[in-house]
């Protein structure tokens, strides 16, 4: 009786958190939203005018050479708020969604990782479920994972250890799909672990923040994560962290499969 009750409590403590920590991303989305489209109006009306100046000066080429410079610069900006989106925008899309397996992704982001991976650090994949289709944007998924993976190589770079990376399906029934806050159903659960330093406590309800990172300069942007969130909220999946400090971290990815009728 008492362990039911010390149950329900903890069990409630959770469905707070997950509560106040849902909100605070969807206020941090609002914001990041908001300032994303004005940037990216302003840019158009920079982009408009520069385009336009460049023609006016074909015989001006150093006027010509600074406006494609501008150009340039503008093609840069843009490219930071497409994560922006990722991560702010409610029902987000890459605009190439479609069913696809993710287990080719996974190959693909490890065949990648392996070109550059230091001798330290040795990658053990367990994929058992080829057939698993969910839909989503390949190059979005391929982003997601990259950054996991980054992330993990990046925690293990001093002492080096094992990244391991698993790909299953699971069944949610109705208690995990509450406390995940997703539906009932199949899923694919991808999971990318570490033996890297652990996460500490004090941090953990940031990770997800645009912009925060404990890494030096030049090392992270503090996106990498958040986009991982946007990229699986959208995609109506759930994202859950578990980490013991000084031994290891994992990410645990949760996408809906889709049932494609027609195939054998
Ligand atoms: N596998 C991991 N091990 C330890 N810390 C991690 C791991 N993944 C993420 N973190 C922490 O979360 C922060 C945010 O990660 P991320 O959004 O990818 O930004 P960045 O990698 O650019 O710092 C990191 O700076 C780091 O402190
Ligand atoms: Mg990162």
């Amino acid at each position: 009786m008492t362990q039911k009750i010390w149950i329900d409590e903890e069990e409630r403590e959770m469905a707070e958190e997950l509560a106040i920590h849902t909100n605070k991303m969807d206020a941090l989305a609002t914001l990041a939203n908001g300032i994303a489209h004005d940037f990216n109006n302003i840019l158009s009306g920079i982009v408009g005018y520069s385009e336009v100046a460049l023609s006016m000066a074909e015989k001006e080429k150093p006027v010509a050479n600074i406006l494609e410079r501008i150009l340039d610069a503008c093609e840069r900006a843009k490219t930071l708020i497409d994560p922006i989106l990722a991560f702010s925008r409610q029902n987000w899309q890459a605009g190439d969604e479609e069913p696809m397996q993710i287990a080719p992704v996974i190959r693909e982001v490890i065949e990648l990782l392996k070109a550059s991976l230091p001798a330290n650090i040795k990658i053990k994949e367990n994929i058992i479920c080829d057939k698993g289709i969910i839909f989503a944007s390949k190059a979005m998924i391929h982003k997601a994972v990259m950054n996991l993976c980054t992330n993990a190589i990046q925690a293990m770079k001093d002492k080096g250890g094992t990244l391991a990376i698993e790909l299953k399906n699971v069944e949610v029934d109705q208690a995990s799909a509450i406390s995940d806050n997703i539906t009932t159903g199949s899923y694919i659960m991808l999971s990318v672990s570490d033996t890297g330093p652990g996460i500490p406590q004090n941090i953990m309800k940031r990770i997800f923040d645009p912009y925060f990172t404990t890494k030096g300069n030049g090392e992270g942007t503090g996106l990498g994560l958040s986009v991982v969130y946007g990229v699986i909220k959208n995609n109506k999946g759930s994202v859950k962290v578990k980490s013991i400090p000084g031994t290891k971290t994992t990410f645990e990815i949760l996408l809906p499969q889709i049932e494609i009728t027609g195939l054998s």
